[in-house]
């Protein structure tokens, strides 16, 4: 069963031909996922992850149970995570599953009867967050993800998306990571070689391919608050783009939007692409 808790589950080529499939469909309807269910199970609030797989399922011809809080399932009556997960597992395909719980995605898999995906586990992992931010670079880097200069800005403690595209990114060749956060919300994961821990950012704006914005996790205890100002943003080169997983609270103004680096709203798209692509690899 191809289960996906972590990037480690996705291969270099296994992106690459998602990336390539999802760049040549665009999210054009079919029929191939008809009679197939997916459920969302979502133990954490969600607006982008839920929906996207919603829409990805929809253009594949598929149906989903949507389970978006479950305050309102069985989980409020004190049921436990697995009896959950082997519930639904006898009614659908698949289970794209968030939960607060670091690991949970991992213990879902092993009582579950049809795959997993990991849409967030505690302070761990996103990896479909990373297919979506993997596929963005892709994208407005000539399909090569490779050579960059990589500034990671925020809660680089407790946000898993930083984690999971860390991960991915260190498997290319010479990209360079800056870490820019405050003392104690460092990033707590495994330092990539060629990667330097920076309390200013503007020490590191001006030679950016990558701005990758992140807000800070004050429902995991993190306590911070930041702005980006225009000028600042302003700062990074001309052919570099600015990311955020979103949601965005105070970071990134919201009049940086037009600018033409922004590419936060690409990367929502752009996820419901690579999701449609995941599932029917999952599911045919
Ligand atoms: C992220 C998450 O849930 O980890 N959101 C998302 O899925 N796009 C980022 C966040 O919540 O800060």
């Amino acid at each position: 069963m191809f289960n996906v808790l972590s990037v480690d589950d996705l291969s270099q080529d296994f992106l690459i031909s998602l990336w390539d499939e999802a760049y040549d469909r665009k999210g054009k309807r079919n029929k191939k996922l008809n009679g197939k269910i997916l459920t969302n199970l979502f133990y954490e609030p969600s607006t982008r992850t839920s929906s996207s797989f919603y829409s990805a399922m929809k253009l594949s011809g598929g149906d989903v149970i949507p389970i978006n809080n479950v305050t309102f399932s069985s989980v409020s009556k004190g049921e436990s995570l697995e009896d959950t997960v082997k519930t639904i597992s006898q009614m659908c395909d698949l289970i794209v599953l968030r939960h607060n719980i670091a690991g949970s995605a991992k213990i879902a898999s092993q009582v579950s009867g049809v795959p997993i995906i990991n849409a967030g586990d505690g302070n761990s992992e996103h990896p479909t967050q990373t297919i979506l931010d993997g596929y963005t670079i892709y994208h407005y880097f000539n399909k090569k993800i490779d050579n960059l200069n990589i500034t990671l800005v925020g809660d680089l403690k407790n946000g898993r998306t930083v984690k999971s595209l860390v991960k991915l990114l260190t498997r290319f060749k010479n990209n360079k990571f800056n870490f820019v956060s405050p003392e104690n919300l460092r990033f707590d994961g495994q330092l990539p070689p060629n990667s330097s821990e920076v309390s200013d950012i503007n020490k590191v704006i001006e030679e950016t391919d990558i701005l990758y914005v992140t807000r800070v996790q004050k429902e995991r205890g993190s306590k911070y608050n930041y702005e980006l100002s225009i000028d600042q943003l302003d700062k990074i080169p001309k052919n570099s783009i600015v990311m955020h997983p979103f949601p965005r609270v105070t970071e990134i103004p919201s009049s940086f939007d037009k600018d033409p680096r922004a590419k936060y709203f690409d990367q929502i798209k752009f996820g419901v692409w690579c999701r449609q692509i995941l599932l029917e690899r999952i599911l045919l």
